[in-house]
């Protein structure tokens, strides 16, 4: 069957690696021109672009900062240029600090700005200035990456549990906004196999973990960036009825953790 996604244009921040670039190669696979962007890694994200010529599509590499509205605009302004059209926006650029959650030292104003600014601020400047573009062409949906950690407060430091609740709550204040051309929605992230992580945690603490999910989850797997774009593509090739949800992508890790609640 043709995908929806068939000769649309989708713009995917921060894929020169991780989730972002999944996210991109699911997307060339069904047929859709991607927008590859990146702060710094110019080689990676070439490379990225280039596998998803080679399934047929466009692949467009543009270096933004999307911490800065300037930047955001000019961004939107290349893939309008070069497409005509955006009919997906996804927000998966994101920043953090390593800090443990008890060292409330360890964090200062200045470091809740910085992540702030990425991974809130920049979400709201990509989506204010894509939104004219995707109602001209008749709508559009927005997936943002958040994380379990903006759920369940976990996650690599305070700074950034808060952003990605931040980011949960600008998500339903936006597909409020939007509707009804415009979808906006959420995908949770849990544990991601990938360098993010393991140079975080250290080699260490991170197989530890990856192993305390393979035994734990009800999935029997730690998640790799590969799930975490299934769940993206799905908000963004389907789901016409959906707007302002989260779903959490952790092969169950949220279920696994949770306090039981009847003793
Ligand atoms: N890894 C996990 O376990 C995990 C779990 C939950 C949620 N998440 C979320 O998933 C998203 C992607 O993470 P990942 O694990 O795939 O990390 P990753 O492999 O480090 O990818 C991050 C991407 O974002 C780009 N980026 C960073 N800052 C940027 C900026 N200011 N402007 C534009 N691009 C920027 C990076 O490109 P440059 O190198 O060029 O800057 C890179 O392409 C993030 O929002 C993260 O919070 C990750």
């Amino acid at each position: 069957m043709t995908s929806s996604l068939k000769d649309k244009a989708v713009i995917v921040t921060g894929s020169s690696s991780g989730i972002g670039a999944a996210v991109v190669r699911q997307l060339a696979d069904r047929g859709c021109n991607v927008v590859i962007n990146f702060s710094r890694s110019q080689g990676p994200a070439d490379t990225v672009a280039e596998e998803c010529r080679a399934k047929g599509v466009e692949a467009l590499v543009v270096k933004a900062n999307i911490a800065d509205d300037a930047d955001c605009k000019r961004l939107v302004a290349e893939t309008e240029h070069a497409f005509g059209r955006i009919d997906g926006l996804v927000n998966n650029a994101g920043t953090t600090k390593f800090v443990a959650h008890n060292d409330l030292d360890g964090l200062s104003g200045s470091d809740f700005l910085d992540i702030y600014q990425v991974n809130v601020v920049g979400a709201y400047q990509m989506i204010r200035a894509a939104a004219p573009i995707m109602r001209k062409d008749g709508g559009g949906s927005v997936v943002n990456v958040s994380s379990i950690a903006g759920v369940m407060g976990t996650g690599s430091c305070i700074a950034y549990a808060a952003s990605k609740g931040a980011l949960n709550t600008m998500t339903l204040s936006l597909a409020r906004a939007l509707g009804p051309e415009i979808r906006v929605n959420t995908v949770c992230p849990g544990f991601v196999q990938g360098d993010w992580l393991r140079n975080g945690m250290g080699a260490d603490r991170y197989d530890a973990t990856k192993a305390h999910l393979e035994a734990t989850n009800p999935l029997r797997r730690a998640g790799g960036p590969e799930h975490m774009a299934e769940a993206v593509v799905m908000f963004l090739e389907a789901g016409s009825h959906i707007t302002g949800e989260f779903l959490l992508a952790d092969g169950g890790q949220h279920l696994a953790g949770a306090p039981i609640a009847i003793r």
